[in-house]
């Protein structure tokens, strides 16, 4: 068996950044509170709870302590929230979506429509909506896009970790109905390359593994994209639940991860495969 590690797996700038800040935090005072799980993968998230992580979901639940936002962000109200019950931000949202949250406030202001192009459930989107006053048009498909009637200038941003052909064919559409659209593509270069990447490495192999949270929508995203060019492409969280058997022979076999995916969790899955050989 050959393995082949896709370039750019696992761990972001904005995921590693939020990480460090946070291990930082907890190694000096020994507990911190974030609001939502701090990334999107259970392993990483025990982890840091064993070192004294304590996970909040409402702001009501911390006061006049120190609270970590996540890389995922947060909208204006949460802040605003923070600030009044006392407590001392530790703001550890990632930078290229600190820049949607700028863009969003500031068209907002200048009385445009928003529109985002994401998942409207997903905690990065909803922090984004909440830079206009939650008034934003959340769409996430090609048909979503075909219904949707503007009669305003309209600001467009999307998810950071959208799938990057799919918004394409969703701004062609948006750009075919109106000529009062400002588009502001926020898809982050992360999340480019790491697709880019898995898109190559799965067409070169038999079979493909992508690792990464059950809750995180860029693993899942890479996942479609990986099995839509490999029909025996697998998507694991950790390394028990992979069928071991189904590997066997002379094959070539792709790895790669979603941006919340640490290392351990990735060399574990190798070792398994290292030991079997
Ligand atoms: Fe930031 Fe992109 Fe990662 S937005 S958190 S660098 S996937």
């Amino acid at each position: 068996m050959k393995i082949m590690i896709a370039e750019h797996a696992g761990f972001c700038y904005g995921v590693k950044k939020a990480i460090d800040e946070t291990e930082k935090l907890l190694k000096s005072s020994g507990h911190a509170k974030v609001l939502g799980a701090l990334i999107h993968n259970p392993l990483e998230v025990e982890r840091l709870k064993k070192m004294g992580l304590e996970v909040i979901n409402k702001t009501s639940e911390a006061s006049r302590e120190q609270v970590i936002i996540r890389s995922h962000g947060a909208g204006k109200n949460t802040f605003e929230a923070l600030e009044k019950n006392s407590n001392e931000i530790k703001n550890c949202t990632c930078p290229y979506v600190s820049k949607i949250h700028r863009i969003v406030n500031d068209y907002y202001g200048q009385k445009y429509g928003i529109i985002i192009i994401g998942d409207s459930k997903h905690p990065e989107v909803i922090g984004i909506n909440g830079w206009c006053g939650d008034t934003a048009t959340i769409i996430n498909s090609e048909e979503e896009a075909n219904q949707l009637e503007i009669s305003k200038p309209m600001c467009i941003v999307g998810q950071t970790t959208f799938n990057t052909i799919l918004w394409d064919k969703i701004i062609n559409i948006l750009r075919s109905k109106s000529n009062q659209v400002v588009v502001h593509n926020t898809i982050c270069d992360a999340t480019t390359k790491r697709q880019q990447a898995a898109r190559e490495l799965a067409s070169q192999v038999d079979k493909m593994i992508v690792i990464g949270g059950k809750n995180s929508s860029n693993s899942k995203k890479l996942y479609e994209i990986c099995r839509e060019i490999c029909t025996f492409t697998y998507f694991v969280e950790s390394s028990d639940e992979l069928p071991y058997d189904e590997f066997a022979g002379d094959i070539k076999l792709g790895i790669t991860a979603g941006a919340s995916t640490p290392d351990w969790v990735i060399q574990e899955i190798i070792n398994k495969f290292m030991k079997a050989r």
